[in-house]
C-alpha cells in the first residue's frame, strides 16, 4: 500500500468511525419510550479496529481475487503477450488501426481483419498499428483469400507475431510457411479431431467459436464447444469466442480450462471503432434476439451462416443467393464460383451498413451478445469493466464456496 493510500484509508477510516458513533448517540438521545434500545456503542477505539480489520480483508481479498485471475489467464496472456488475456476478435473493415492499436493500449490482443483488404493495404495496416502502439497485436487471415500467399508474404515481412487462420482450415503448408518465420499460429477449431489435427501440423493455440457470434458462425454453440473441446486438449492454450457478454460467462470458461477468450460486438461500440454512428446505434438499439442467422436456399451449395440484425438486407442475400444459383443451373459459372459470389455478396453488403450507414439494406453482422450493449466507450475501458467486474465474480465465487 502506497504511504498516499494509507493516509487516505486513514482519513475514511477516522471520519465514518466518529460519524457512526455521534449518529447512534443522537439516536439514542431521542429515541422514543417503546423504540428498542440499541446494543451498546462501540467504543471509538472499537470502531477504529474494526475498521482497520475490515480494509484489511478488503484488500486481502481484492489482491487475492486480481491475482486468482491473472493465475486463471496466465496461459493466455504469456502466449498473447498481453496484460490481459483478451482478444479483440478481427472484424472485417472494422478492426482496422484505430480499434486494433485501441484493444492493444487498453491491455488486451487487437487482431487485423485483412479479409477485405489487399497486400499493400495489410502492409500499410501493419505499420499504422505500430505507430499507434508499442503493445502485441495479430493479423486475422482469411484462408480463402484470393491472394492468400502474398498476404502471409507481407505478414512475414513485416514481422508480425501472431496469424489467426480463419474462414476455412489452413494447409499444412501455409501454417508451416509462417511458423518457419516464427509467427506463432492460432486456428479455429470447430470439433476435438479437427483441432487435434491443426496442432499436430503446428498450430500453437485453438479458438473455439460458437454460433453465438457474429459474422460467418458454425452451428454449434459456444457453451457445447467448449464442453466437447477444453477437456481433451490441453496441449496448447484454448480462446473462447461467441457470446461471451460479461464477466459471469468470461470467469466461467476460464473455471473450464480456457486461457482466454475473444470479444468481436461489444468492441463495435469502442469510441475509437470506425463504424458509422448507424451501425454503433443499432448495436446498441438490438436485442439479442434480433441477431439471427442466414439461411441458405440450396443445399447444394452449402453457405457458411453469417449472423446479422434481421433488415431488408436478409432479404437481399436470398436474393443473390438464387441469382448465382440460376447463373451456374444455365451453365454461366461453375459451383465454387457461386460460393465465390455468395462469400463476395457478405464483404460488400457488411461495408454497405458497417462503413457507409445504409444498416437497412446492408449487412448488420453481430453476435447475441448485442443485446448487452448499451453504450459506446474507449475500448480500454470496454476491457477495464470486464476485468474489475471479474475480479469481482472471483470474489462472489469464492464467498460461495467457503460460506
Ligand atoms: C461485424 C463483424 C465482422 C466480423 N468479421 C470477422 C472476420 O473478418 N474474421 C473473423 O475471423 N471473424 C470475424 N468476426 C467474428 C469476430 O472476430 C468474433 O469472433 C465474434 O464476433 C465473437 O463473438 P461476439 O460477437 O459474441 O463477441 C466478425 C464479427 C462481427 C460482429
Amino acid at each position: 500500500m502506497s504511504s498516499q493510500e494509507g493516509k487516505y484509508r486513514k482519513m475514511v477510516t477516522k471520519n465514518v468511525s466518529s460519524k457512526i458513533v455521534d449518529k447512534i448517540k443522537q439516536l439514542q438521545a431521542h429515541s422514543l419510550p417503546t423504540f428498542p434500545s440499541f446494543p451498546e456503542i462501540p467504543s471509538y477505539e472499537e470502531c477504529m479496529r474494526r475498521s482497520k480489520e475490515f480494509w484489511e480483508n478488503f484488500t486481502f481479498f481484492s489482491k487475492n481475487n486480481y491475482e486468482a485471475l491473472d493465475r486463471m489467464w496466465s496461459r493466455g496472456k504469456d502466449f498473447l503477450g498481453t496484460k490481459y488475456a483478451i482478444m479483440g476478435g478481427a472484424m472485417s473493415w472494422l478492426s482496422e488501426r484505430h480499434l486494433v492499436s485501441a484493444i492493444s493500449n487498453g491491455g488486451g490482443f487487437g487482431i487485423i481483419a485483412s479479409g477485405g483488404m489487399k497486400p499493400d493495404i495489410l502492409r500499410g495496416e501493419i505499420q499504422a498499428v505500430r505507430m499507434m502502439t508499442s503493445k502485441p497485436f495479430g493479423v486475422n487471415i482469411i484462408t480463402m483469400h484470393r491472394q492468400l500467399e502474398e498476404m502471409l508474404d507481407v505478414c512475414i515481412e513485416e514481422k508480425v507475431t501472431h496469424i489467426v487462420f480463419a474462414g476455412g482450415v489452413p494447409s499444412s503448408k501455409d501454417i508451416k510457411k509462417v511458423k518457419d518465420a516464427g509467427i506463432k499460429v492460432i486456428c479455429f477449431a470447430p470439433t476435438v479431431a479437427l483441432g487435434k489435427k491443426l496442432i499436430r501440423a503446428g498450430s500453437d493455440a485453438l479458438l473455439i467459436e460458437g454460433s453465438e457470434s457474429g459474422g460467418h458462425i458454425g452451428p454449434v454453440s459456444t457453451l457445447i464447444l467448449a464442453q466437447e473441446i477444453i477437456p481433451h486438449i490441453t496441449e496448447v492454450p484454448i480462446f473462447v469466442a461467441g457470446g461471451v457478454g460479461t464477466a459471469g460467462a468470461l470467469v466461467s470458461f476460464l473455471e473450464m480450462g480456457a486461457s482466454g477468450c475473444q470479444i468481436g460486438s461489444r468492441f463495435v461500440c469502442a469510441t475509437e471503432c470506425i463504424a458509422h454512428p448507424n451501425f454503433k446505434k443499432a448495436f446498441i438499439r438490438a436485442h439479442s434476439r434480433d441477431a439471427m442467422p442466414m439461411i441458405q436456399i440450396d443445399p447444394r451449395f452449402p453457405v457458411i451462416s453469417v449472423r446479422a440484425l434481421s433488415n431488408e438486407g436478409t432479404k437481399h442475400f436470398i436474393e443473390a443467393q438464387k441469382e448465382a444459383i440460376s447463373r451456374f443451373e444455365r451453365g454461366e459459372i461453375d459451383a465454387k464460383a457461386v460460393q465465390d459470389e455468395i462469400e463476395h455478396f457478405w464483404v460488400g453488403a457488411l461495408k454497405r451498413a458497417a462503413i457507409d450507414g445504409d444498416v437497412e439494406n446492408g449487412s448488420v453482422m453481430a453476435g447475441q451478445s448485442v443485446g448487452l450493449i448499451d453504450r459506446e466507450m474507449p475500448a480500454a475501458e470496454i476491457i477495464e469493466n470486464l476485468v474489475e467486474a471479474s475480479v469481482t465474480e472471483i470474489s462472489k465465487r469464492r464467498k460461495l464456496l467457503e460460506g
